[in-house]
């Protein structure tokens, strides 16, 4: 056995010839593989530190991938290196902000351009009253409230494809469409997430009220047009940033909020490119500070037709605060209906707990970019197969998994709540039969 030490503290074993990628999955190194390791995605990548020579060479596929991004020969993709030493590695992506950033910089190296102009949908967040609920709060007090509305806020904006732009003050400025996305696309991703936001500072502010005696109240504004992203500051402290009208448009969407009452605010191009997709209140046509032209500004209450991705991502929310104990009831209630099932579980059940909640957690961040996941999801159905899983535990898994959403959840547990799991645990499942099925047609010797 040889020993792969990360960086950040953690040293696992991986066997001679094993890749590295495969060790982490293996040890529950958090590690992300989002093409399932055929060398397309480059997220699994990694920056040997040392041990250089004792794995293998670049393999064609990453040849081409090192050759088109111009990688030195310490930065190799995980996916393709087997270890026959001990090394020292550093994992370059490790959150999903990372891999927006990587995407950023991959289409600016394919373009060869420093700045690019493009179509976004751009979201500005606010909170209500901010200054004057906390002029007599202790420094550490307003840190923590705006630590916790911050985490809750950008979580929803990753798990919907958005790109962090900034915080500024208690404001945060998101943006959607950066990978290039069909203008409704963006649009749909940006305002789920506006939605899902004012879901969060709902479930969180009889929490601050309770605890700092702050309320969480936000108004969100959001517009759709062209900006550029670029790289600016210091060449040695850079960022990548949106610039332009459209994100002075939805920051001035976003301060009309308070006064027409509206906790999302669209501006007529967002509503446009999701044309009969909204559930709209009040129209209005008003001038924005420093424009010269009035903009038509609508209320968005959320979705005509309920959207699965939100409806999965918002109960997952609610529970997030109990996952261990989810998990925990989970594997009770899967057991008790199909004792024959535990023996394939060859983990100690809190670690088991601990997989089907990180997995649980990666899938409902990857709905919203199945495409990008497809690759992880059958090389997990893969694994299973290989465990003794066959095709119909999947019903069983989903049955379990759907009782305890019930108990979790309670009434809160609506009938399109439930649709909306099951189709998805339909998607995810088709997946890794599919993955399955290919380890039946070539068995792992
Ligand atoms: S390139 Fe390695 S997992 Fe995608």
């Amino acid at each position: 056995m040889h020993r792969i030490t990360y960086s950040h503290g953690v040293t696992i074993e991986a066997s001679s010839g094993q890749t590295l990628l495969d060790a982490s999955i293996e040890n529950r190194v958090p590690h992300h593989h989002q093409c399932g390791g055929q060398a397309r995605c480059t997220t699994c990548r990694v920056r040997i530190l040392d041990g250089l020579s004792q794995v293998s060479a670049r393999t064609p596929l990453e040849e081409q991938v090192a050759a088109q991004r111009g990688w030195d020969d310490f930065t190799r993709l995980a996916c393709q290196t087997r270890i026959y030493g001990n090394v020292v590695a550093r994992r370059l992506l490790q959150s999903p902000q990372d891999v927006v950033v990587l995407d950023l910089d991959e289409l600016g190296a394919s373009s060869g351009a420093e700045e690019r102009e493009l179509d976004v949908a751009v979201l500005f967040c606010d909170i209500r009253n901010f200054t004057s609920q906390t002029e007599r709060s202790l420094p550490y007090d307003v840190v923590y409230f705006l630590n916790g509305h911050f985490a809750a806020a950008a979580e929803v904006v990753l798990n919907n494809n958005g790109f962090i732009d900034k915080y500024i003050g208690d404001g945060l400025l998101a943006v959607f469409g950066i990978r290039g996305e069909a203008p409704a696309v963006a649009c749909r991703n940006a305002v789920r997430a506006a939605i899902g936001m004012q879901d969060a500072a709902t479930r969180l502010s009889p929490i601050f009220e309770r605890d700092l005696n702050i309320s969480l109240r936000i108004g969100i504004g959001v517009h759709f047009g062209p900006a550029i992203l670029g790289h600016v500051g210091h060449p040695g402290k850079r960022q990548i940033t949106v610039i332009g009208n459209t994100v002075n448009v939805a920051s001035r969407i976003e301060r009309m909020t308070k006064q027409l009452n509206a906790p999302i605010l669209l501006s007529d191009s967002v509503v446009t490119h999701l044309s009969g997709a909204l559930r709209l209140g009040v129209s209005n046509k008003l001038r924005l500070k420093g424009t010269s032209e009035a903009a038509l500004l609508h209320a968005c209450d959320g979705f005509i037709s309920p959207d699965p991705i939100h409806l999965v991502q918002s109960s997952f929310h609610r529970i997030a605060p109990r996952l261990i104990a989810f998990g925990e009831r989970f594997y009770t209630i899967l057991f008790e209906a199909n004792p024959e099932l535990r023996p394939l579980f060859k983990n100690d059940l809190a670690a088991q707990q601990r997989i089907l909640v990180s997995m649980l957690s990666s899938l409902v961040k990857g709905l919203n970019r199945i495409a990008d996941i497809k690759g992880g999801v059958r090389e997990l159905g893969q694994r299973h197969c290989r465990y003794g899983a066959s095709m119909n535990h999947y019903n069983k898994v989903a049955s379990a998994l759907l009782l305890t959403l019930v108990e979790f959840l309670g009434d809160e547990f609506s009938p399109e709540m439930r649709a909306a799991w099951i189709a998805v645990f339909g998607t995810i499942s088709s997946l890794m039969i599919e993955g399955a099925q290919t380890v039946e047609a070539a068995p792992v010797a």
